[in-house]
């Protein structure tokens, strides 16, 4: 089947096949082609280019559906490479606490928080989890995402771990997003480990990440390596032991201080560290020599009234970053990629240009996916958005808190 989208008022973008993310000052180029087409075959992304250069001879044309996109603009879909959208129950009273006066490390504190979710996934069916993630993952696909990774760490036990766990394979089956699945075992310490912290990490060790592995659940790992949640010795042994299984680390950091979270997610080559509002000049020479990709979630320092990362400084200074939502019902719950882009401009001061290279192609490739989505690339899947018609593509951040997109194409199929 072939899909033919023309007079497309701008095509926004477009990277050469080699380049799974960018970096530094590359941030800010977005290649773009205005009054153009794109064609779309089995799937994937096979031509495109200006409307004066299009040939019929470029796209067999037994099946040829066209889209008039006069007015509108296409866009690669949003990835969002850090997500707790599996989770039992929302927390609106801890909301009301927070807005009370209570701070998110006192709600954690008095069994509120992770564990507050834990307790309440516990109670709760894997069919009933996968019913509410699913509509989630409906709500996210229609403001734009196309890929999105989906952590464990609201089990806390071997089995509850595996239930969150085996809810995101079914999911990532049947899903028309791409979908990665994270352990996250070492999300917080369970009530019964009060008093034996290290009791915990071996059962984490032991007795879930083989378990984890044999069922083949997880891509990758994570660890809340934090004040007052894992130590920077703990969250080494835990992504070892990950490791020996290819589970790539993606870990938590200096969300609450400086943690040292930073400089182990980097020794282990972790994929990305995420959080990051405590980065310094030390954090960021660490990551300036490494492959892993810097995230931030700007809903969850929004919503929890926390400092925001020093992201032009780590721009300026060399690095590329990432834009994720950390949807979930504690700190963040809302996956609006959308608001996200214009989060990275508003509160980050970033640029149009480099906010959207941050929630496409640098976000793709921080949940390991960049050589098949994240641009406007041929040979790609065609996984992308129309928007309804607007201005320009700074209008995008701009026009914030309004669903600015028409069509969604996933895997070259209109949803
Ligand atoms: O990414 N920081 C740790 N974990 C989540 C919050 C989870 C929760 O509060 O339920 C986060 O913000
Ligand atoms: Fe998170």
């Amino acid at each position: 089947m072939t899909l033919l989208i023309k007079n497309i008022k701008e095509l926004v973008g477009i990277l050469p096949v080699d380049i799974t993310r960018l970096c530094g000052a590359e941030m800010a180029q977005l290649s773009t082609i205005k009054n153009s087409y794109l064609i779309i075959e089995n799937g994937f992304i096979i031509d495109f280019g200006s409307m004066n250069q299009l040939s019929l001879n470029n796209a067999s044309h037994s099946l040829l559906t066209e889209i008039d996109a006069t007015g509108k603009m296409v866009f690669p879909s949003f990835c969002d490479s850090h997500t707790h959208l599996v989770y039992a129950g929302s927390r609106e009273i801890e909301y009301v606490d927070k807005i009370k006066g209570l701070s998110y490390e006192e709600i954690a504190k008095r069994g509120g928080g992770i564990l507050n979710s834990a307790k309440l996934l516990h109670e709760t069916s894997e069919n009933d989890l996968f019913n509410s993630a699913w509509q989630r993952l409906e709500e996210i696909k229609m403001l734009g995402t196309g890929a999105v990774e989906i952590k464990s760490g609201y089990g806390l036990t071997v089995e509850d771990e595996l239930k969150m766990l085996r809810v995101i394979k079914r999911l990532k089956t049947q899903s028309s997003l791409m979908i990665r699945a994270t352990f996250l075992g070492a999300h917080a310490f369970p009530a019964l480990y009060k008093n034996d912290q290290n009791g915990y990490v071996e059962l984490i060790i032991n007795e879930m990440i083989p378990a984890i592995a044999s069922e083949e659940l997880a891509d990758f790992i994570d660890v809340f390596c934090d004040r007052g949640f894992f130590t920077e010795y703990q969250t080494e042994q835990i992504l070892m032991a990950g490791l020996k299984y290819g589970m790539r680390p993606k870990i938590h950091a200096n969300e609450l201080d400086y943690s040292g979270g930073i400089q182990v997610g980097v020794k282990y080559e972790a994929l990305s560290v995420d959080h990051l509002e405590f980065t310094g000049d030390e954090e960021i020479n660490v990551l300036l020599n490494s492959e892993t990709m810097p995230t931030l979630l700007p809903g969850a320092a929004f919503f929890l009234g926390m400092p925001y990362a020093p992201v032009r400084k780590m721009i300026d200074a060399g690095l590329g970053v990432a834009l994720a939502s950390d949807f979930n019902p504690g700190s963040s719950p809302s996956g609006n990629m959308q608001f996200i882009l214009s989060m990275g401009c508003i509160k980050y001061k970033m640029l149009p240009e480099e906010a959207i290279n941050a929630t496409t192609i640098n976000s793709a490739y921080a949940m390991g996916i960049g050589d098949e989505t994240g641009s406007i690339t041929k040979g790609k899947r065609a996984n992308l958005f129309i928007t309804t018609e607007v201005p320009s593509y700074q209008y995008m951040p701009y026009y914030f808190g309004h669903n600015k997109i028409e069509t969604i194409i996933l895997n070259g199929k209109i949803q």
